[in-house]
């Protein structure tokens, strides 16, 4: 009787067996927080869409950031929902503004202990919804919103973000932002490039959470990424590192593995990607019908997502998921 030479099944009869040769691992250490902060209410308000996920209070995200803390977690990312929204989403560069008190009450909570990162865009702070500043058209003007980024930028530096993550998709952002950083004496300041973004709809919850509706059922098509195409992902990143990316990201995640791979096959700078609120709302809602376990599913996505060549994953699960390893 002849054997097969290789047995693979010999490397997994015990879960140590299994430990050692493990190939992936998951640490605390790869997971950042989205975390919302809300002007102008006395009480966390859920988000339907996100079970589990919330519109914080200034107190309230200062407590769940110190509960972020004691489980490890190395890092949060802050986006704001301010009271007032204009045309040109002026509440983002406000010194006053939502995300920069937060960032103050924060650096006072956890000091240097954790980093601070705050999403840097205006779509959450104009009444049209857009990531930009309309032109007479409609159309978001790109150069024009160049200058409302690096104000919103140093806004953030200035209230003691450790990093901005540029969101807009602008042509040229990661350079505008780098500029205004550097002049204003911010030359410490880490820029995450949300680098290869697709127009995907897999944002809906996130758009509940940040109440933002995009004027007369617009989308975000004409600046984010079309799905079909992995290679001109290749191109934004290479472009955002080129203008002085520290970190660059690959969003959604797992839809868009292929592009996390690739990415990760052609830079060297950190490479983040986001399981965004689709992906984690998806789980919630089989978990919720008793469909699948939650926790296995949530756990097998954000392994995949660092097997597919991530080094840190933006994640609604990370408190969960902290948990979890945290044993
Ligand atoms: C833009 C921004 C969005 C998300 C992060 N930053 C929304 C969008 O581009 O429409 C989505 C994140 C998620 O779905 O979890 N400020």
């Amino acid at each position: 009787m002849s054997f097969p030479v290789s047995r693979p099944r010999r490397l997994r009869r015990t879960a140590a067996l299994r430990r050692l040769v493990a190939e992936t691992r998951l640490s605390v250490d790869d997971l950042v927080a989205p975390l919302f902060v809300r002007e102008g209410i006395d009480e966390p308000q859920p988000v339907a869409s996100l079970p589990g996920v919330v519109q914080h209070t200034r107190a309230s995200l200062r407590a769940e950031v110190s509960a972020l803390r004691g489980l490890g977690v190395p890092a949060v990312i802050l986006f704001g929902i301010p009271e007032e929204k204009d045309a040109v989403g002026s509440e983002a560069w406000n010194p006053d503004g939502v995300v920069q008190v937060a960032l103050r009450d924060l650096r006072d909570e956890v000091g240097d202990e954790m980093v601070l990162m705050a999403d840097l865009c205006v779509d959450e702070y104009t009444d049209h919804g857009h990531c930009g500043v309309l032109d007479s058209h409609g159309s978001v003007d790109n150069d024009a919103t160049l200058e409302l980024y690096a104000r919103a930028a140093v806004a953030q530096a200035e209230a003691g973000a450790d990093v901005t993550a540029p969101s807009g998709m602008m042509d040229g952002q990661v350079a505008a932002i780098r500029g205004a950083l550097d002049d204003a004496g911010h030359v410490d300041t880490v820029i995450l490039a949300y680098a290869a973004k697709y127009a995907s709809a897999l944002y809906g919850p996130f758009r509940d959470a940040v109440d933002v509706q995009i004027v007369g059922g617009g989308d975000r098509r004409g600046y984010q990424q079309d799905p079909p195409n992995a290679r001109e992902a290749i191109i934004e990143i290479m472009a955002d590192v080129d203008q002085g990316a520290d970190m660059v990201m690959v969003k959604p995640a797992l839809s868009y593995l292929d592009v996390i791979a690739e990415a990760r096959a052609v830079v060297d700078v950190p490479l983040a990607a986001y399981h965004v609120s689709g992906e984690y709302a998806m789980v919630q809602a089989a978990a919720a019908n008793g469909w699948l376990d939650g926790d296995a599913v949530g756990m097998e996505h954000l392994l995949s997502i660092r097997r597919a060549g991530a080094d840190f994953i933006l994640t609604y699960l990370a408190r969960r998921a902290a948990e979890i390893l945290q044993g």
